[in-house]
């Protein structure tokens, strides 16, 4: 008999498919999450799930799901499941981690250009009729050429980030939780520096850190007033890293320049503060929604359940202590 698995979110048919060589499947194929009531009686009688972002695997699912032997998330970032209760249990969790990498540092380019440039700000001007005449004073943005990008959080994307850098002719510094070895910072043409210095010398900073409850709220109103009032603030990282009040603050009052969201707090919601300010650009966390990236994410996470529930090591675990348990 096929295992029986819960697909928590629409994938794209061709993945449907290959699931069902496989797996006997309960596939939400919605784009609304399946409430957390639902989600444990849905995952009562099945062995594995594969799951995104926006899906919480907690002590409290796993409580209701006897069976369940593997968790496979189609994403890089792994702050939605307590990893800890899935290890206790046995329960082997996989991500997506490389195949999104290039395509979510093009991205945080394109935020950081945006930003700078104020480019939607000028069009949702341009569309509104408002535009009469040029003016020399219209609409100026900060250079990134020759300024200092810097990155905080300097694991795959944030070094896919440093090395789209030399093009622009600017210089990098970052801050990583250890040090990156030599070669690796002069491939990224990238400096180190601690962690206040990162924040004084930038002039458009990079947040590119995975989420850890630690780093909850650790860009909050005495991060953001080292920064210079020219500076731009860019997040592809997780929305819980800043403070978004402090935020919208230093904003609304000039202490900073401009802010370039993907990800948030409370989202899809996003705090009516920001929404109200025209000098923050703001995107439903799309830095890895490319057609290719997307297709290559869903194929991974497959991959990794299908080794998963065959007992093979999966190419992403994320805790190896599971295997051979169970
Ligand atoms: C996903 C992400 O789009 O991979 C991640 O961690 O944040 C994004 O690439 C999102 O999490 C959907 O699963």
């Amino acid at each position: 008999m096929k295992p029986r698995i819960l697909v928590t979110r629409a994938v794209f048919p061709e993945h449907l498919e290959r699931l069902a060589e496989h797996f006997e499947i309960d596939a939400n194929q919605g784009d609304e999450p399946i409430a957390s009531a639902d989600l444990v009686l849905r995952l009562a009688d099945k062995q594995a799930a594969l799951i995104t972002g926006g899906d919480r695997i907690d002590a409290a699912t796993l409580a209701g799901a006897p069976l369940l032997r593997a968790v496979s998330t189609i994403s890089v970032g792994t702050n939605h499941i307590d990893i800890a209760a899935c290890t206790a249990r046995g329960v082997r969790v996989t991500n997506t981690p490389d195949v999104l990498t290039e395509t979510t540092a093009d991205f945080g380019w394109a935020l950081l250009m945006a930003t700078a440039r104020r480019v939607t700000e000028a069009e949702h001007w341009l569309r509104a009729g408002r535009w009469q005449r040029w003016s020399l004073s219209q609409f100026l943005g900060a250079d990134l050429h020759h300024t200092t990008l810097a990155i905080l959080g300097m694991g795959r994307i944030g070094q896919a980030m440093a090395r789209r850098a030399a093009g622009f002719a600017m210089p990098v510094i970052y801050h990583n939780r250890s040090r990156l070895p030599r070669d690796v910072e002069e491939a990224c043409r990238a400096r180190y520096v601690a962690r206040p210095a990162l924040f004084e010398e930038a002039d458009h900073v990079m947040l590119v850190l995975p989420y850890a409850p630690e780093h909850h709220h650790s860009i909050g109103a005495a991060e953001l007033a080292m920064m210079k009032p020219t500076a731009t603030l860019i997040n592809i990282a997780r929305g819980g890293l800043i403070d978004e009040g402090a935020l919208a603050n230093a904003l609304a009052t000039g202490k900073l320049a401009g802010a370039g969201l993907d990800v948030f707090e409370g989202e899809p919601q996003v705090d009516a503060r920001l929404l109200a300010l025209t000098n923050v650009v703001l995107t439903p966390h799309i830095a890895s929604a490319s057609r290719p990236t997307r297709d290559a994410m869903a194929r991974l996470a497959i991959d990794n359940l299908v080794a998963a529930l065959a007992d093979r090591l999966p190419p992403n675990l994320v805790n190896p202590v599971t295997i051979g348990s169970r």
